[in-house]
């Protein structure tokens, strides 16, 4: 993919795979990255623009969409990887499953996540 002179936005930009997607953002050329980090983020480049941005925080999801001008490409790499079982509420009662449950929450591939969630809540309370 060509990148040169391409305004580009990665998600999850502060470390692991986003970090170096940054780096080989700016060794292609690329005229703008937009970094996006749910922590404080700086980058030495000054074609890095750091964005606040938790992908699961709508507020900030239309703040750092006012904060962009225009935009070639953009790679949504936030995220975690997580292994398990989630038909196993065992692992629904982790924060890693649950964090997962609400992120799936508004996509309507999934139309059990938001039930489990309040099944999960609602058993909480009456404990
Ligand atoms: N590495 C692999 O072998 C592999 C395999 C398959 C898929 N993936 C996927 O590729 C992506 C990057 O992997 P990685 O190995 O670089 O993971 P990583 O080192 O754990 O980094 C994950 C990045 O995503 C950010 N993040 C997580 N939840 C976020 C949220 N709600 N809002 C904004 N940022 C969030 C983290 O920010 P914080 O620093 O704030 O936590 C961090 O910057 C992930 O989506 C992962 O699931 C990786």
């Amino acid at each position: 993919m060509n990148i040169t002179n391409k305004a580009v936005l990665i998600t999850g930009a502060n470390r692991g795979i986003g970090w170096a997607l940054v780096e080989e953002a700016l060794r292609r050329g690329a005229k703008k990255v937009y970094a996006g980090a749910r922590s404080a983020f700086q980058h030495p480049d000054k074609r890095v623009m750091p964005l606040a941005l938790d992908v699961t925080n709508a507020s900030q999801i239309q703040r750092a969409a006012e904060g962009v001008d225009t935009l070639d490409v953009l790679i949504n790499n936030a995220g975690i990887a997580i292994y398990d079982d989630l038909s196993n509420p065992e692992v629904i009662e982790k924060p890693h499953g649950r964090q997962c449950l609400r992120n799936a929450q508004s996509d309507e591939r999934f139309p059990a996540a938001s039930e489990t969630l309040q099944r999960g809540h609602h058993r909480d309370q009456h404990r």
